[in-house]
């Protein structure tokens, strides 16, 4: 991108947040399974492929936009320039429709052709569809809280940062696949009478507990699936993106996950997000 190029950051985060009523609102009726598998092997409900394809007919006609990549469909879809690349989870927890609970559209706008590692990142963030609909956004450093209604958008937060007491923790995956040394991890976490267990199924839902009250979120490596199973591209990179420049740290073990380089669109990551104390005693604890 030069300096004479518009810069279409701006026109995708507002597309995105304009177009968050609406999905909403597109929720209704389409809460039944379709008869289909995303790339990862998950069924898809009727409304991952719709809300897909209205983020990708929106999004990939903006200026600039080179790439759309989502987490419901195996192949890029090439937008024709080379400014920025967006990878979309569409409906992150769509599995919480059947029983109407919280659910999420996560993003990620990088400056590098995808597959990218998370440090190509240019801004991310999530739209959070709970009792209101509100939304999280990261861009140079800094993150704002807006809440969403119709098409419009109002600032409740500006320079949000992770508060500095953790209170909440929430783990995904069967306890049984846990390694010992995570297990043990959770143990210490939750002997600790200051902490509260949330777990919601849906990533963004308890991520944002995280952001609000401070805490950890962990989806981890498991003995059967040594990936974990939440997506780099598409859920991994934005939320370490958004947690870090919140003031919290990502790992994914060892590392920040936007290290992490991808060797694969699909690929997964063993995600901890939240206060730095948490993830600094979780890579003792798996080291
Ligand atoms: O994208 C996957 C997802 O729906 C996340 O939003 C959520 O954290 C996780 O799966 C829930 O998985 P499980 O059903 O194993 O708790």
């Amino acid at each position: 991108m030069t300096a004479s190029d518009p810069d279409p950051v701006d026109d995708i985060v507002a597309t995105i947040a304009r177009s968050a009523a609406e999905i909403r609102q597109g929720l209704v009726g389409r809460r039944g399974k379709a008869d289909e598998e995303n790339p990862s092997g998950e069924t898809q409900a009727e409304a991952d492929i719709w809300a897909d394809e209205l983020l990708a007919d929106r999004l990939s006609s903006i200026d600039g936009v080179g790439q759309y990549a989502s987490e419901e469909r195996s192949e890029i879809i090439d937008a024709g320039d080379d400014q920025v690349y967006i990878a979309v989870d569409p409906l992150d927890g769509s599995s919480n429709l059947k029983s109407n609970n919280t659910m999420g559209t996560v993003f990620g706008i990088y400056d590098e052709p995808l597959p990218a590692p998370g440090s190509a990142l240019v801004a991310s963030g999530w739209i959070l569809y709970g009792p209101i609909t509100t939304m999280a956004c990261a861009r140079d450093g800094s993150v704002t809280k807006y809440e969403l209604t119709g098409g419009g958008r109002t600032v409740v937060e500006e320079d949000v940062t992770l508060p500095d007491e953790p209170l909440v923790y929430g783990f995904g995956g069967r306890v049984p696949h846990w390694h010992d040394d995570f297990r043990e991890y959770v143990r210490e976490i939750e002997s600790d009478p200051g902490h509260k267990l949330r777990y919601g199924g849906a990533m963004i839902g308890d991520v944002n507990q995280v952001l609000t009250y401070g805490g950890i979120f962990a989806y981890p490596a498991l003995e059967d699936s040594p990936r974990g199973k939440l997506r780099l591209q598409f859920e991994g990179n934005p939320i370490a993106y958004l947690i870090e420049s919140a003031g919290g740290r990502s790992s994914d073990g060892s590392q920040s996950i936007l290290e992490v380089e991808p060797t694969d669109l699909h690929d997964r990551v063993p995600l901890h997000v939240g206060n730095t104390g948490f993830i600094d005693q979780l890579e003792a604890a798996l080291a």
